[in-house]
């Protein structure tokens, strides 16, 4: 019995992959490494490849005796979809339906997605459960909207899946070994690591007048490895024989942009050299889960507090200021 992961020499694959070897199960990375990173791979064969060549995967469902696979291969940035949509309906749409086509043909049909709560787009009211209503406001929320609604209907196909919709994911892993790009991210906490420990940059805080506490928009980070532990949930429900479902995978918990500064200037003793700037375009005020249902369904909760989040991006990144390079 072997997990396949694909995508797993990404940021979240790869913590995946270390809590899947750490529960003693059998894993197979298939990576195209295009943006992925060969050291983060610590403990689990690599196969440089492609989710579309039908050929490779079938080879490796076979050799390894393939059972089930975390997919989390696809591209992420909300803004380069936007520009490039074509790159996003291919490797992340079309890709997957390759992918699927193929396990389906061999037997293995018990699928984990990672998706996103960017398929809500500008919810309504926070926290945010699976009932609001879905309106992406990108084609990377496109994209894990379509692949949602594939898995959805494959049940006559008896592919049972869980989709986790992740919120947003941060820090790095507790031992140290493996973490965050800063030079390949966007997202707010490895930037602010990166106006702590290299003088050329200053984190720009994106609007600080939104109608919330301190002006500055709330979001629910949640640890990685706590993001990393709910995939290994999700195969043990799919394991015990459980439906097609799509849950929340955050902490419940809102933290805005100034209390993320407070919190990293507590830890780096040193504040966060930033200066504020415009309101991103498409930025939603308050996105916090609710995180009922996965607790319920797959009995998974956060254990890392904001603290320890930013505890482990801080002692990842000034150890590591050029990342795996
Ligand atoms: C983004 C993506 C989302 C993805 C998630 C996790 C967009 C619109 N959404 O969410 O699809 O699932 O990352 O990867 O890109 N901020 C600053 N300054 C910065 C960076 C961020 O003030 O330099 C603020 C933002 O305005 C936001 C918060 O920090 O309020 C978090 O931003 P970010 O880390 O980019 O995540 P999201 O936008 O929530």
């Amino acid at each position: 019995m072997t997990t396949l992961v694909t995508g797993g020499a990404g940021y979240i694959g790869a913590h995946t992959v270390r809590e899947l070897r750490a529960r003693g199960r059998e894993v197979v990375v298939l990576d195209t490494l295009e943006r992925g990173n060969e050291e983060s791979v610590v403990d689990a064969k690599l196969i440089v490849g492609d989710i579309v060549d039908e050929r490779l995967v079938t080879k490796i469902c076979n050799k390894y005796e393939i059972t089930e696979v975390v997919h989390f291969a696809a591209y992420k940035a909300v803004g380069e979809s936007m520009t490039h949509p074509m790159m996003y309906w291919r490797n992340n749409v079309a890709g997957t339906i390759s992918l699927l086509n193929t396990l389906i043909g061999q037997g293995v049909l018990r699928f984990v997605f990672s998706s996103s709560a960017a398929v809500y787009g500008t919810p309504k009211t926070s926290p945010v459960t699976e009932s609001e209503p879905l309106a992406p406001e990108s084609v990377y929320a496109e994209t894990k909207l379509a692949v949602e609604k594939i898995l959805a209907s494959l049940s006559t196909n008896g592919m049972r899946s869980v989709s986790l919709r992740y919120f947003n994911a941060a820090g790095a892993s507790s031992d140290n070994r493996i973490g965050e790009d800063w030079l390949t991210s966007e997202n707010l906490v490895p930037r602010v690591m990166r106006a702590l420990l290299d003088k050329s940059f200053q984190l720009e805080v994106f609007g600080n007048d939104y109608p919330t506490p301190d002006g500055s928009c709330i979001r629910d980070y949640i640890h990685v490895e706590d993001l990393a532990l709910a995939h290994v949930k999700a195969l043990e429900y799919l394991e015990r024989g459980g439906e097609t479902f799509v849950c929340n995978v955050g902490t419940g918990l809102g933290t805005s942009v100034f209390q993320m500064l407070d919190i990293a200037t507590q830890v780096a003793q040193c504040s966060v050299p930033h200066t504020i700037g415009a309101r991103r375009d498409g930025d939603p005020v308050s996105v916090y889960a609710d995180p009922t249902l996965v607790r319920s369904v797959l009995d998974w909760k956060a254990t890392h507090d904001l603290r320890s989040i930013v505890e482990s991006a801080w002692n990842w990144h000034r150890t590591h200021p050029n990342g795996y390079r």
